[in-house]
């Protein structure tokens, strides 16, 4: 997720734009820049770092000009750097973009470009439109054809603004998935990710659709649609909201605002590398032995991902608590030895301290974190960018879904190397895994109100239990994890299995007891643990399958969710979870985005 901004009309352009990153640097904040057009030639200053740190050193609102574009970044290809930040410019300097998203077949359109000539200076998959608009005015084409041609050959995601110094009076945009609203004042036009960036300047907006361009003039603004050229005529919605309202997008917190970015997020997800993640299995496959490691949910991530392995793959690789990696396994570990360290920062300090451990005994280390420039990444051999954008409250959401996501991908390419699954079953996890998205929206639609009636009943409860088998266990440790943090509520995760080895001593009548029971191998046992524990007097709720009427007549409280394939299991049952936890912290009136003694990283021991 990065943050773009643009700005044509009367005024200086740099300061109006400044503003706007500073109101757009939630959406991403490792490197920024914004470059403007003056006396025929594109002004550029860039750099590495938060917006207002940049600004002091560059004085980047000192650029001349009454035409601009903005950015400010999350990487996602190329770590953060001078060269890497946006905008980025063709061989000419002439053409500058911003853009946020991610261009998938760069790859390709890339090594086409530069077998033309083109000379690349960043590891951006930005780059590649700026040159390739290039290409397209040499071979004859004019602005908006060369800028439509190239829009028809990406592939991915993108919100994109463009400026061309031949031609000083328009500003041309595009969209496909990620956000872009254009503000219309009288004499002015004003582009951005989000509203927030331009509520100070207009309530006029035109919220620009996928797969639409807009050629944006003070004066006028003309949209086409992408694919077939045709003219779209939209007239402006009036706003009538407050920046601060508009910062959470209407959301009254960020975890809640997080919650329901998961579509968006989970199909970041599904737009990892191909290249590195080949690699990651390949190094994977190399392993005697492979741990994946990891603290709070990133550690439940690993749980997920271990059935993940183990049913794709046929790969036993063991989830660690990375602050017990070193008593326990350390001794163990040799040049043979895998670790796939899984961190949303990439900063956790029990994560780094088992990594240096390891290093030191020639283990090789993988990473799969949402932070490029991370010290994960500098010590992983190789990393994959779970794309999920800044995520500011401080319980994790769509980094624990869209972890899973990853891992489970990776999972499926180490089972396609050794060869253990049959190329039809490949074809339909994937098709399975590309659905995740909608399902996931569609799942918080429809179970947000059942889960705030839930956290009422559960709100005064001393003790909660959260049991489940397989690839549902992960998702009772995660449901822990958030309901504890949040509402501040004693909880206990077990194994359902497990549950007769002793916490059915702790039950009374009412204790509640959450069951995740989805419609998998494991149904009929959960039905026995549902009865020994209703047996001595516990409230049963049940989280699964929507068509289980036994589950459904066993249960007090009954959240029933679509049928998925276990694989999809800690993906979509965790989402009841994240919503209770949040609602849970609303009855007892906590704040939810920063709940009591915790750090979004954790960077001591
Ligand atoms: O950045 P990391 O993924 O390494 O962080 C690990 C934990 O600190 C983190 O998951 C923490 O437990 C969250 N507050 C959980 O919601």
């Amino acid at each position: 997720m990065c943050g773009i901004a643009g700005y044509i009309g009367p005024g200086r352009a740099a300061p109006i734009l400044l503003k706007a990153l500073s109101r757009l640097e939630y959406r991403g904040y490792d490197s920024a820049g914004i470059c403007t057009i003056f006396g025929g030639r594109v002004l550029t200053r860039k750099d590495v770092g938060k917006v207002a740190e940049i600004n002091s050193r560059l004085r980047m609102d000192e650029l001349p000009g009454n035409i601009g574009i903005a950015h400010t970044r999350w990487a996602t290809h190329g770590a953060p750097s001078q060269v890497n930040a946006h905008p980025h410019t063709d061989c000419t300097g002439r053409i500058a973009v911003v853009h946020n998203g991610v261009i998938e077949n760069f790859m390709a359109l890339k090594k086409e470009l530069v077998e033309a000539g083109h000379l690349f200076s960043s590891k951006t998959d930005t780059e590649l439109i700026p040159h390739m608009v290039e290409e397209y005015l040499k071979r004859g084409s004019d602005l908006t054809e060369a800028f439509m041609r190239t829009l028809q050959r990406l592939e991915g995601s993108y919100a994109l603004a463009l400026l061309d110094a031949g031609s000083p009076d328009i500003l041309l945009v595009a969209r496909k998935e990620s956000p872009l609203v254009i503000g219309i004042g009288p004499d002015f036009k004003m582009v951005a990710s989000d509203i927030t960036a331009l509520l100070d300047l207009t309530r006029d907006v035109v919220f620009l659709q996928n797969g639409e361009a807009a050629f944006i003039r003070s004066d006028g603004v003309k949209i086409l649609r992408v694919d077939t050229g045709a003219e779209i005529f939209r007239e402006p919605t009036r706003l009538d909201i407050t920046v601060e309202m508009a910062e959470k997008q209407g959301y009254p917190h960020y975890m809640l605002k997080e919650i329901y970015e998961q579509p968006e997020s989970l199909k970041n997800a599904l737009r990892i590398q191909e290249v590195y993640a080949d690699l990651v299995a390949e190094l994977l496959d190399r392993g005697r032995q492979i741990f994946l490691l990891g603290a709070g949910t990133s550690y439940n991530s690993c749980l997920a991902a271990s059935y993940a392995f183990s049913s794709l793959a046929r790969a036993a690789t063991y989830p660690v608590i990375a602050s017990e990696f070193i008593s326990n396994y350390g001794a163990s570990i040799g040049a043979d030895t895998v670790i796939l360290a899984v961190s949303q920062s990439g900063e956790t300090a029990d994560v780094l301290n088992a990594l240096e451990y390891a290093r030191l005994r020639a283990c090789t280390i993988l990473g799969i974190t949402n932070t490029v420039g991370s010290t994960l990444t500098r010590i992983s051999r190789a990393y994959i960018l779970q794309n999920s954008g800044p995520e500011i409250g401080v319980a994790a959401t769509k980094t624990f879904t869209s972890q899973v996501l990853v891992l489970s991908q990776l999972a499926l390419r180490l089972a396609k190397l050794r060869g253990k699954i049959a190329q039809y079953e490949i074809d339909e996890i994937k098709s399975g895994l590309k659905k995740v998205p909608e399902m996931a929206g569609e799942v918080l639609d429809s179970v947000r109100l059942k889960m705030r009636e839930v956290a009422e009943k559960l709100a005064d409860k001393n003790t909660i239990f959260l049991l489940g088998r397989g690839p549902a266990y992960s998702v009772a440790a995660e449901g822990r994890l958030k309901i504890m943090e949040l509402s501040y509520t004693p909880c206990i995760a077990y194994p359902a299995g497990e549950s007769k080895h002793g916490p059915i001593s702790v039950i009374q009548e009412g204790t509640p007891v959450i069951f995740i029971a989805p419609y998998d191998d494991n149904r009929r046992l959960n039905i026995g643990s549902m009865m020994e524990m209703k047996a001595r007097g516990a409230t049963i709720i049940s989280i699964a399958d929507r068509d289980d009427r036994e589950i459904e007549e066993i249960s007090d409280i009954f959240v029933g969710l679509p049928r998925v394939h276990p694989l999809l299991t800690p993906i979509i049952y965790v989402l009841p979870f994240q919503l209770l936890a949040y609602y849970m912290a609303l009855v007892k009136g906590h704040d939810p985005d920063k709940p009591r003694n915790l750090a979004k990283s954790v960077t001591v021991l």
